[in-house]
């Protein structure tokens, strides 16, 4: 995945100390679409989400069918995994023709009447930009590796001989051997994703394969790329989510041992803010989201908002204990896991870095699951489940909720073998939605055998219908959130985040931060671990008494004269409460 490229980018700030923190109802509001101020998204996987016609793979009908649903969990847009024509090599990312919808999806038709069904419920769309390379069966590249010189030989990017291999710093990012022109080329993710050519940043003058970013086939290349974003704003998508938004323009740069697609920063924000020109001009409303990782970069003057998932800080949240139960394999414990052993420093220290860094700029996202990672719901009870949403839901920024997981679906088993690309633990976490206890939980009526991927064989398998039914259920639990991210102004995107516990060394739990806007605070606080936990924080707000929004019990001391306030939490407990 991008986990190796991305690590290298983020430079991990230094420890990350908390002083006494002042809350100062200060905010700054980033330039967003009106349609995109304080959105919820929820993310949609089209292999798995409905399957209509009983194939066993999901598809557009199916999705629009449920689409009552989607806009019953409060949430404002959707953003769809791709869905163009593809030889599913790696799920679908491998794109072969950006302007048809995969048959097996459905038609264009179909797409547009999707996203004007989710319009008429008042929902937004956004698609899966990936751009920064194409299938290996694409026109672009069928052309681009022939003989002949022809209008695509440069749309990708290819050494002068397959015999001689590129530069030590490119090690393990070309493939040789394929195809009828002598030369490798370069691949950005499989062997068989070759990359665009967005041109060298640095280009070595005795290397002539390497173009500079002004050629002109390079910027005829990105100009076709123009013309498939216009196309699918045009059928109605109101953005797009941009793949591997960071591994655009190309660079000679070592990095030690991570080198790995080395890549310029600088001159990949040069082509993103022209696409975010583009949209200002011809769809002002149009809405960016990357998959870069750095905020500091993506949100400079480039996207709306930026996943910021593949560094060290996210997996201590929610998956590294994941990774231990998958794998076997130790990486230490998550936070938000029940046995306590977890540390939030790591993350507060490159999340305090970022978001100081891009206030006002945009927003940093921590998606709630995705389809990259393994589920959040991994040996995790829904109770735990519910306070990663507490989490997830008045952190700032724009929340993303990865489809299932409103109802706890689980991370499904290891023995299985890949799916289109989807090693593990991806597969796991891309199995069928699980909506009632009907054959294969609601998701098909096609033949077990045939399915995209097998359902969740557990007797008590959670699913929608009956979540439905129980005012206390995650499902429901999950909607109260959404509402209250939506309805407290002190839990908008923008509104002042003020990490108020830990500090110091002492114990790591609970974590408690407040979200300020104006005069209105509200304090979040989480306690995943399944012991009680104490915490004693200055706080510099005055207030007479305090609200439950949302959350259980707990017992809150304020010491008015000291400043500070000291609580106590049951074990596996949250609270977000309003000072008044
Ligand atoms: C992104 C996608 C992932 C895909 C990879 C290569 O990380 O989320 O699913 O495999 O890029 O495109």
């Amino acid at each position: 995945m991008m986990k190796r490229l991305l690590l290298s980018l983020v430079t991990i700030a230094g420890a990350f100390t908390l002083q006494a923190q002042t809350i100062t109802g200060k905010y700054e509001i980033p330039k967003v679409p009106d349609w995109a101020k304080n959105a919820v998204f929820y993310q949609i996987y089209p292999q798995t989400f409905c399957d209509s016609d009983g194939d066993g793979i999901g598809d557009l009908k199916g999705i629009i069918s449920k689409l009552d649903y989607v806009k019953s969990l409060g949430v404002d847009a959707i953003w769809f995994n791709p869905f163009f024509d593809s030889p599913f090599n790696d799920a679908g990312y491998d794109i072969r023709d950006y302007y048809k919808i995969a048959p097996r999806y459905g038609t264009n038709d179909d797409a547009k009447k999707l996203f004007e069904e989710a319009h008429k419920r008042g929902m937004h769309v956004i698609f899966d930009y990936v751009i920064s390379y194409t299938a290996i069966d694409h026109p672009w590249f069928v052309q681009s590796q022939k003989q002949e010189k022809n209008k695509y030989s440069n749309y990708y990017i290819w050494t002068e001989t397959n015999w001689v291999d590129p530069p030590f710093e490119f090690a393990g990012q070309f493939v040789k051997g394929y195809g009828q022109r002598n030369g490798q080329f370069m691949r950005n993710f499989y062997w068989c994703q070759p990359a665009l050519n967005f041109g060298f940043a640095n280009p070595d003058p005795k290397q002539k394969w390497q173009l500079p970013t002004n050629h002109p086939d390079v910027m005829a290349m990105r100009e076709d790329l123009k013309n498939v974003l216009r196309f699918w704003m045009d059928m109605g998508c109101d953005g797009f989510r941009a793949d591997m938004a960071g591994a655009l323009v190309k660079t000679r740069r070592v990095r030690g041992n991570e080198q790995f697609f080395n890549t310029n920063e600088n001159e990949t924000k040069l082509f993103w803010r022209e696409i975010r020109q583009l949209l200002e001009k011809e769809y002002p409303q149009g809405f960016m989201v990357a998959e870069w990782s750095y905020p500091a970069d993506a949100l400079d003057n480039c996207f709306h908002v930026d996943f910021f998932h593949w560094f060290k800080g996210y997996n201590d949240l929610f998956q590294k204990e994941s990774w231990r139960i998958l794998n076997g394999v130790s990486e230490g414990h998550s936070y938000f896991d029940a046995e306590g052993k977890g540390d939030i420093k790591e993350f507060l220290a490159s999340y305090m870095d970022q978001y100081n860094k891009t206030l006002g700029k945009g927003y940093i996202s921590l998606p709630m699951g995705n389809h990259d990672n393994a589920r959040l719901g991994n040996k995790r009870t829904d109770k735990e489940l519910e306070i990663i949403y507490a989490f997830g839901f008045t952190m700032p920024g724009v929340p993303f909720l990865y489809y299932g997981n409103e109802i706890g679906m689980r991370q499904l088993p290891t023995s299985w073998p890949q799916v289109e690309g989807a090693y593990q633990p991806r597969n796991g976490a891309r199995t069928p939605m699980q909506w009632s206890k009907d054959k294969n939980l609601g998701f098909s009526t096609g033949d077990a055998d045939k399915l995209y991927l097998p359902v969740d064989p557990a007797p008590d398998a959670p699913n929608v219908a009956e979540q439905e039914k129980n005012p206390n259920s995650l499902l429901n639990k999950t909607r109260q959130l959404i509402a209250l991210h939506h309805s407290e102004p002190a839990l908008a995107d923008y509104a002042e985040f003020v990490p108020l516990y830990p500090t110091g060394d002492g114990d790591p739990y609970p974590f408690v931060y407040a979200r300020a806007a104006g005069k209105d605070v509200v304090l979040v606080m989480l306690n995943p671990r399944a012991k009680a936990s104490d915490a004693t924080f200055s706080i510099n707000v005055k207030f007479k008494k305090t609200k439950v929004l949302a959350g259980d019990r707990f017992t809150i001391l304020h010491n008015k004269k000291a400043g500070n306030m000291t609580i106590h939490m049951p074990a596996t407990s949250y609270a977000v409460v309003k000072l008044l």
